[in-house]
């Protein structure tokens, strides 16, 4: 299987989302139904996808990410009809949040039928599904004519991948195909949320907010850290992490940028390479450091879609430390905030 895995040569495939080249879909349909690994665009991060009824094809994305086999996989479907043949109950509640945010950055955690391989779930008897919103992605879906397994195409433990330039810079060789259509419109993954207990709980805090959830469903809460390791045993505590050291600075206002130069300085003058990830409105204050700037503070949108793409830009700039100011935490920024803390462990 390793020697396998290495031999493969990834075959890029640019899509248009707008004007789907159908040949080029079909191939890498047939390509999962094959059993191989395709890398395909989401609306949230990429994936990388196999076939999530073949145990086998399911085990070469668990190798080529390395990813270890106590962390369960997203089941990617193109419908509440395909979703409901996954799951053994879809209670009510949870039915009418598919119908509301479906497709869409919510991942829903259900009991499983015992058609997936226990592999794609690490055995749980839970299954996590979501239908994806990226036409790329649902055609994938369409032509595969299979339910697919996917993780976020990149090393375990690594940012998650924004643009097919990350895919690759990761997973190049380890995948048979990726399909390349830009950069991914949210940039963070997908919510999960547990919807076997009541009330329903929050496992990772994503693309879909807590505010938006609980417009539809009042009690839905944030599952505590030690919940979701229980649950969920691959959200270990450091991940979505860059190479370099994260640090995180939690004071408000002029305090964080007093202390972020206080800290800039004091690496720069050990000869350490700082990376600054900066707001829009402060990024002048960091002058003579190597500032990045996710967005407007205000825009969580924007600086949840360039978070992960800069954390590699930075870490491809040789940075010994990435110093980050933190965001609003509501809305996108809980996600945003989430992955700076895992960040920094
Ligand atoms: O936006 C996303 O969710 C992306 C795109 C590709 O869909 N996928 C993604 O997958 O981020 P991954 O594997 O990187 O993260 C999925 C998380 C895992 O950390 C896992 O712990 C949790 O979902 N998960 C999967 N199945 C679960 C289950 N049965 N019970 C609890 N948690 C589960
Ligand atoms: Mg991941």
């Amino acid at each position: 299987m390793k020697k396998f895995i290495e031999n493969r040569r990834t075959k890029v495939i640019k899509i248009d989302p707008d004007n789907i080249d159908w040949k080029h879909l079909q191939e890498a349909g047939q390509a999962i139904r094959e059993g191989e690994l395709v890398a395909f665009p989401t609306e949230t991060v990429y994936g990388l996808g196999a076939d999530a009824l073949n145990k086998e094809a399911v085990l070469k994305i668990f190798m080529a990410k390395k990813r270890p086999f106590l962390d369960p996989l997203i089941v990617h479907v193109g419908n509440m009809a395909e979703a409901n043949c996954l799951v053994d109950v879809f209670p009510a509640d949870a039915k009418k949040l598919g119908e509301l945010f479906w497709p869409g950055p919510l991942t829903m955690v259900l009991k499983k039928s015992k058609i997936i391989p226990d592999i794609v779930t690490s055995k749980l008897d839970t299954v996590a599904i979501r239908i994806p919103n990226h036409k790329v992605a649902l055609a994938l879906i369409q032509e595969a004519q299979r339910p697919i397994a996917a993780p976020s195409a990149n090393i375990f433990s690594y940012t998650s991948p924004t643009r097919a330039q990350h895919v690759l810079s990761d997973l190049k060789d380890r995948v048979d195909i990726v399909l390349d259509s830009g950069e991914t419109k949210i940039g963070v993954e997908s919510t999960v949320l547990d919807v076997t207990v009541k009330p329903f709980k929050i496992l990772r805090l994503g693309g879909a907010t807590w505010e938006s959830l609980r417009e539809v469903i009042p009690d839905i809460i944030i599952g505590s850290d030690h919940a979701i390791i229980k649950k969920s045993p691959g959200m270990l505590k450091k991940h979505y992490s860059p190479k370099a050291k994260l640090i995180l600075v939690e004071d408000k206002g002029e305090e964080m940028v007093k202390r972020i130069q206080m800290l800039a300085q004091l690496y720069k003058s050990e000869g350490k390479q700082v990376g600054i990830l900066s707001c829009q409105g402060n990024s002048e204050k960091y002058s003579g450091f190597l500032v990045k700037i996710l967005g407007e503070a205000e825009d969580l949108e924007s600086c949840a879609r360039h978070l992960y793409s800069h954390l590699r830009a930075l870490d491809n700039e040789k940075c010994d430390i990435i110093i980050s100011e933190n965001f609003s935490d509501r809305g996108l920024g809980r996600a945003i905030m989430d992955r700076l803390r895992k960040a920094s462990g």
